[in-house]
């Protein structure tokens, strides 16, 4: 051999290790740092088109624990039992992920997701058991009695399809059948690729659902005390600790999650808010839950985290007595229209007659909202989007009555 062909033999091999040096480089950092080779082959490959085709998917991605951890695109993007393939560049991906692509990994929060009235119950407000299998229902019925055993809701008929898909739904689906067998989503709360914890402590996330005058959750948590404290202190708070070991030292103010789902000092972490609930305040006449104490005893010992005692029993006690008079407030309205109908002055399907619309608006805005904001810290919900209109309804409501009384003929 030459001394020529050898020069040119160190000189190329010096070039390729060089540019291999260099293309790696230019590499994403969670690819370079994650040496396995199913790691490279698959988050390497997706990510070389992603970053060039939606560079936020993959930048995402990369700030997120599953990238630290070593958790790659095709881990959730493959297939899980029961969903459709697709051939995508080399590899096969499903056509829609759902809560069944989290759930290998994350098997024991989606089983406490799944008793929740996130889930079925959540779908089944709108469809009722349409769409779920029997097994499904039965196994919810388990947990949330009642929540999904039950027709339609009268507006799907009443507004049609574009209404519900567009509207309902979109809150609604975060407990949506999926084809593969499983319910739900998680991305609602956590998004697709920053699969943060962060995200799902902020109040915000909660409020893309809970808001408006049927559910002012967010509201109310926004003049509420507890959440002018976390607008002004939310930079010093730790919003992003472990839930296993969080603390009132990360979370000195609570946000909905610390309330209904964090496990603060060592509490329990769940994915079922409806864990620490004691009453169905949804409900127009509210009712006490199955589990009424043991929920109670639960809320109150987070509360306790912050507070003494007195004060949470204080809150506790005069919320209680929001409930009877908003109960009795809704009860004598339901007895004006129940009546109507029985003595035949009202006639025709639900929401057919002005009175229908008065009367719903009482419990499902007035009733409902002065009920959460006595729990939730919103003295201004209590009384100016709460009590007040309920005694305005009341008047109309008796006025509209006898008149209606009056068209037929009277008493
Ligand atoms: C050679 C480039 C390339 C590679 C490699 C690649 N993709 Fe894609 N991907 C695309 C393009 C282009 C589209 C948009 C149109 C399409 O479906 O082809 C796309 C679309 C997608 C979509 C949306 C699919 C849909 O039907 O809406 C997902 C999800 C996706 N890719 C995930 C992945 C994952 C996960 C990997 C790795 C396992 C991957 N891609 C590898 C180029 C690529
Ligand atoms: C934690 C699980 C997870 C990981 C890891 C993950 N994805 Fe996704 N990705 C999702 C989910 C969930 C969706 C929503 C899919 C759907 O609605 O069917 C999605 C959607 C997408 C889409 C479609 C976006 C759109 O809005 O149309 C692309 C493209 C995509 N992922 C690419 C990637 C790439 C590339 C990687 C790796 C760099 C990656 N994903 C890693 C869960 C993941
Ligand atoms: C291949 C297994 C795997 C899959 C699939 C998977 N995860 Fe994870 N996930 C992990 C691991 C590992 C961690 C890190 C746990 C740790 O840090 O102790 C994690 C952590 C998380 C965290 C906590 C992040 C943090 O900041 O502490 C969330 C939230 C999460 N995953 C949500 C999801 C969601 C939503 C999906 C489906 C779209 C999903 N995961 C799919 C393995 C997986
Ligand atoms: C902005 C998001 C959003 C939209 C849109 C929405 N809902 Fe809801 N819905 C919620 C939330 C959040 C709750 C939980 C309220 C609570 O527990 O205080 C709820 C509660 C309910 C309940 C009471 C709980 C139960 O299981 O019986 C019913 C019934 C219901 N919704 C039906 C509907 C129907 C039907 C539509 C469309 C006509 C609709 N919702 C539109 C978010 C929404
Ligand atoms: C995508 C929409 C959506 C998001 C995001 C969402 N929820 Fe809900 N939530 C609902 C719906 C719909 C219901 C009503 C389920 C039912 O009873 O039919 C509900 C019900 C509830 C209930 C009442 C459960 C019961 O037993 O009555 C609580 C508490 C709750 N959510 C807390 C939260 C918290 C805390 C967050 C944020 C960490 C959150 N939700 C995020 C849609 C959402
Ligand atoms: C209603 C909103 C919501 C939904 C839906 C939701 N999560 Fe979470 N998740 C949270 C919150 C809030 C936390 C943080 C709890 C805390 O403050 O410690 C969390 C924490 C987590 C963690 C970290 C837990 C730990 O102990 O380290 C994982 C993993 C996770 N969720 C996965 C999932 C999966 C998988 C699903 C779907 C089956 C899901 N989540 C659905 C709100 C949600
Ligand atoms: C300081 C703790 C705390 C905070 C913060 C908090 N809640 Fe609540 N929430 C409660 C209590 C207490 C109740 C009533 C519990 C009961 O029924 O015993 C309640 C009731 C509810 C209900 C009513 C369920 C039903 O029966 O209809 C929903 C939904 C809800 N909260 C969601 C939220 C959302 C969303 C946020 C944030 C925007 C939030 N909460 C903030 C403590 C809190
Ligand atoms: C993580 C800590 C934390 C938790 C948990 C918590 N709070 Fe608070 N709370 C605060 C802080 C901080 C303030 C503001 C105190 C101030 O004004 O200095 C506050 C203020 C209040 C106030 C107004 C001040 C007062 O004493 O009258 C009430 C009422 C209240 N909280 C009730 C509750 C109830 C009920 C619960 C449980 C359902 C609860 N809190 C859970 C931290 C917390």
């Amino acid at each position: 051999m030459s001394f020529r062909s050898v020069f040119v033999a160190v000189v190329i091999g010096f070039a390729l290790i060089l540019s291999a040096f260099l293309i790696n480089r230019a590499r994403p950092r969670v690819e370079t740092s994650q040496p396995t080779a199913d790691f490279v082959r698959a988050s390497g490959k997706c990510a070389e088109c992603h970053a060039r085709l939606q560079y936020s998917v993959v930048h995402e991605y990369e700030m997120s624990a599953h990238a630290r951890k070593g958790v790659n695109c095709l881990d959730c993007h493959q297939p899980a039992p029961g969903q459709q393939k697709k051939d995508h560049h080399g590899f096969v991906i499903a056509t829609h992920l759902t809560a069944g692509n989290c759930r290998a990994c994350h098997e024991t929060i989606y089983q406490e997701f799944l008793r929740s009235r996130h889930a079925a119950p959540a779908w089944a407000a709108i469809y009722g058991e349409q769409g779920l299998t029997p097994e499904q229902v039965a196994f919810s019925e388990q947990y949330q009695p009642g929540g999904t055993r039950r027709p339609p809701h009268p507006f799907v008929k009443a507004e049609g399809a574009s209404a519900m898909i567009s509207g309902c739904e979109q809150c609604h689906s975060i407990g949506k059948p999926n084809d593969d067998g499983t319910i739900g989503t998680c991305t609602d709360c956590h998004s697709r690729h920053t699969s943060s914890v962060e995200l799902a402590r902020l109040p915000s996330t909660c409020g893309q659902c809970h808001m408006g005058p049927d559910h002012s959750q967010m509201e109310i948590y926004n003049e509420s005390k507890h959440g002018v404290m976390f607008a002004a202190q939310r930079n010093i708070l730790n919003l992003q600790a472990p839930p296993d070991t969080l603390t009132t030292r990360d979370m000195f103010v609570p946000t909905c999650a610390t309330c209904h789902m964090s496990g603060i000092d060592g509490l329990k972490v769940t994915h079922d808010p409806s864990d620490r609930l004691s009453w169905f305040l949804a409900s127009a006449i509210s009712t006490k839950r199955p589990n009424y104490y043991r929920a109670q005893a639960a809320m109150k010992q987070v509360c306790e985290q912050c507070h003494t005692a007195a004060t949470v029993d204080r809150v506790y006690e005069q919320a209680e007595q929001v409930i009877l008079t908003t109960n009795a407030r809704v009860q004598h309205a339901q007895d004006i229209v129940n009546k109507l109908h029985a003595d035949g002055s009202l006639q025709g399907p639900p929401f057919s007659n002005p009175i229908d619309f008065l009367y719903f608006d009482m419990w499902h805005y007035d009733g409902r909202t002065a009920k959460h904001a006595a729990f939730m810290g919103g003295a201004d919900f209590v009384q100016w989007h709460g009590n007040y209109p309920m005694l305005q309804k009341t008047v109309e409501l008796e006025h509209m009555a006898a008149q209606l009384r009056g068209q037929h003929g009277g008493e």
